[in-house]
């Protein structure tokens, strides 16, 4: 939307896991460079974990990305499995047949498959994304799977990426020969602001941007602190930020326009009509005991000048924001239409 207008060629905070738009900073570095790690020993289990949305998937995909054809990879993006429909879900990403077969026969032709890419000078590569998902006992059967070895070197490797829920499982008591698998392991945190600011400014880079909208440096640490520094929540919001600066014409966005917006989306999540009308719905039920404790058998209400005047001040305030937000898109469309006339022209 806002893209053509800041002369940007592609959508800066879009939220799927892209890896042009990969950002280093310290902690994703330290995961990629475990994974790297991870590869160059050939066996053994990397496990990286984190917080919702901080960037397990992008860093899978960039890993995969980068990948050269030695390596045969597969992925998996596990809801709960048993350990039975893991085995078929990893033989179908390595497209064995596996229609009808029972669990032994499975296994049989994906060793017969590692064999086979051993022999063409491959090796093949699990990734298992949302693993916080997987029973222990699923866990366990990708260890089983690790197994499969020829002249001592494992013909599979495995790496899990999951969210904080995966740190217990692997430390039950029955996950010992498990967690003596493990390589490495490492935990993704949040960014700090020097980091948002990084984040921001290399998505925006990636994008075409030549520092149109300028950002002021004071936004960085209000932004941190509303989206806790979490990737797709900064995502989320930037895109907002964005569209807030097209919308009024913006060629700087500072700190004044960042609280704007955190208005705005606190007020869509909490519902815009909500204060005004508690407000004046508190008053008339305050009322209404009023009336019911004084035992009046009428059924109006007895308000106040004060306490209608307050209801009227409610009401108008209301009314402010949405004619306000009408405004708001009246104007967008008609930018978005001049945009379209333009193209046209
Ligand atoms: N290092 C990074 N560089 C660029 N973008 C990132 C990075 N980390 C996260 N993102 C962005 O943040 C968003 C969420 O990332 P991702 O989906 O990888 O998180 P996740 O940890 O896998 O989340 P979930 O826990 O929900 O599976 C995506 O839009 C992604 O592009
Ligand atoms: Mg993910």
């Amino acid at each position: 939307m806002y893209e053509d207008h800041f002369g940007l060629t592609d959508k800066p905070f879009k939220l799927s896991p892209d890896p042009k738009f990969f950002f280093s900073s310290a902690h994703h570095d330290r995961a990629v460079a475990y994974l790297h790690y991870g590869l160059s020993q050939g066996e053994g289990f990397i496990v990286v974990t984190g917080p919702i949305g901080t960037g397990k998937t992008t860093i899978a995909r960039s890993l995969l990305a980068s990948l050269d054809d030695s390596i045969v990879p597969a992925q998996i993006s596990t809801t709960k499995l048993n350990p039975e429909e893991l085995v078929q879900l990893v033989a179908a990403e390595f497209n064995i047949e596996v229609e009808g077969l029972g669990k032994a026969e499975i296994l049989r032709k994906l060793e017969q498959y590692l064999h086979q890419l051993n022999r063409q000078g491959k090796r093949a590569l699990l990734v298992v994304d949302e693993a916080q998902n997987l029973p222990a006992e699923t866990v366990e059967e990708l260890r089983m799977l690790s197994n499969f070895q020829l002249d001592d070197r494992p013909l599979i490797q495995s790496f899990l990426l999951g969210q904080e829920e995966l740190k217990p499982i692997i430390e039950l008591p029955e996950m010992e020969q498990f967690r003596q698998r493990i390589i490495a392991s490492c935990h993704l945190r949040p960014f700090n602001a020097e980091e948002v600011k990084g984040y921001i400014e290399h998505r925006l880079t990636q994008a075409g941007w030549q520092g149109n909208p300028a950002l002021q440096e004071d936004i960085f640490e209000k932004i941190t602190e509303y989206a806790a520094g979490v990737p797709r929540k900064i995502n989320i919001f930037a895109d907002r930020l964005f569209l807030y600066a097209f919308l009024e014409d913006l060629s700087t966005i500072s700190i004044k326009d960042v609280q704007s917006v955190i208005n705005e989306m606190g007020e869509e999540l909490s519902g815009s009509l909500q204060s005004g009308r508690t407000t004046a719905a508190s008053l008339i039920s305050g009322s209404q005991h009023q009336q019911e404790s004084n035992e009046s058998s009428e059924n109006t209400l007895n308000l106040s000048a004060t306490e209608i005047q307050q209801i009227l001040i409610d009401v108008g305030h209301v009314l402010d924001q949405v004619i306000q937000r009408k405004i708001k898109i009246i104007r967008y469309l008609d930018k978005l239409i001049a945009t379209k006339k333009k193209d046209a022209e």
